[in-house]
């Protein structure tokens, strides 16, 4: 891969973590950025970027900054320990950005990061926890930051296009969840019934599908929920399905990362869910004891609080829920 990396503040080219990419087989483009000028650093960044068009741009500490503060288009990021506070003027970054912080991190402090992200409405997942001190200097992060720019040019499992739902894609999202319910164990088989009655009542707040070569492989749907039987500007997730054939190809996440972000934007404040932890801890879903549902197991009624009021009490879904049962 075609690497444009952006150094930190008193560092030069050809340190320890450009060098490294490079002994992977990567060419890696790695720019003189002058301490003492930020906007002489970007007009650098800039025109490197715009001479040789690398396939991702990776920028550490003030270089993160300067990644986030120059154009580069639909090019993936990948900062590490970036010092966005400190340098230039975005507080928000793109959709195809990953980021590596340290616990640990005595210059930024991660809690920057977490920022971002919130900032950025991006899940949880886009941050790696990695390294011990901000340099990211040891094997681990090392690793973490070669596996982040590998993965970063892979798109959602091919050509994915992720949109509304529009009418003449009912039947194709009836399919799709029959299929792929059909052998799930805790599944009544109901779900094409239950989208099917949001629809009707218009409490399909959102409905989003996946498209692959022109057909419709992938859904997911989202209805406001009472918790405490009050309305506190919630949504749940569900169901979200993927056509058996294309599962295992990232349609699934994108699936709910698009989703997450598309109820954000509505003003949601928060979303809830049933479902397995291990597939949905990745979003940034918890289980939250303040929240229960009669027959369902506290761990797997997950929750993502969007603002920083945390709503108690029973969750009760749309009635459409019920359907069949
Ligand atoms: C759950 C589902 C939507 C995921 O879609 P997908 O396109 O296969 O998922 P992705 O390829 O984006 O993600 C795959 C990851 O999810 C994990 N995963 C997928 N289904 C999972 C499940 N039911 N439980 C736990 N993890 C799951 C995979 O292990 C994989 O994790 P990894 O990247 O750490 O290996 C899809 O498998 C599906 O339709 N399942 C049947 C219906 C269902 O269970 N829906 C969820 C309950 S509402």
């Amino acid at each position: 891969m075609k690497i444009l990396f952006l150094h930190g503040w008193q560092s030069s080219p050809g340190g320890l973590k450009p060098s490294f990419l490079k002994d992977h087989g990567h060419e890696v483009l790695n720019p003189h950025l002058p301490d003492d000028d930020f906007e002489a650093a970007l007009r650098i960044a800039q025109a490197e970027y715009n001479q040789h068009q690398p396939d991702v741009v990776v920028g550490s500490s003030r270089g993160g900054a300067v990644a986030m503060n120059i154009d580069s288009g639909e090019t993936p990021l990948v900062l590490l320990c970036p010092a966005w506070r400190s340098w230039g003027t975005a507080t928000t970054v793109k959709a195809n950005t990953t980021i590596l912080h340290s616990e640990a991190d005595e210059t930024v402090p991660i809690a920057d990061s977490r920022e971002l992200l919130r900032n950025s409405g991006l899940p949880e997942s886009a941050l790696i926890v990695v390294g011990t001190e901000h340099r990211l200097a040891d094997e681990e992060s090392l690793e973490a930051m070669l596996k982040a720019v590998e993965n970063s040019g892979q798109s959602t499992g091919g050509d994915v296009l992720i949109r509304p739902e529009a009418p003449e894609d009912c039947d194709s999202i009836r399919d799709i969840l029959i299929a792929a319910f059909a052998n799930h164990p805790y599944s009544h088989q109901t779900e094409h019934l239950i989208v099917e009655g949001l629809r009707a009542d218009d409490s399909l707040t959102v409905s989003l599908v996946a498209e692959v070569d022109g057909n419709v492989v992938g859904q997911i749907a989202f209805s406001p929920v009472k918790i405490g039987g009050r309305d506190h500007g919630w949504l749940a997730l569900g169901p979200v399905a993927v056509l058996p054939p294309f599962q295992r190809r990232g349609i699934g996440q994108a699936l709910v990362n698009e989703g997450l972000k598309t109820i954000r934007d509505l003003g949601a404040q928060g979303c809830v869910l049933v479902g397995d932890p291990a597939f949905y801890n990745r979003f940034g879903f918890r289980h939250d004891p303040a929240l229960r549902m009669e027959g369902v197991p506290p761990e797997v009624l997950l929750c993502f609080p969007m603002f920083d009021e945390m709503p108690k009490g029973t969750v009760t879904h749309h009635p459409a829920f019920s359907i069949g049962e």
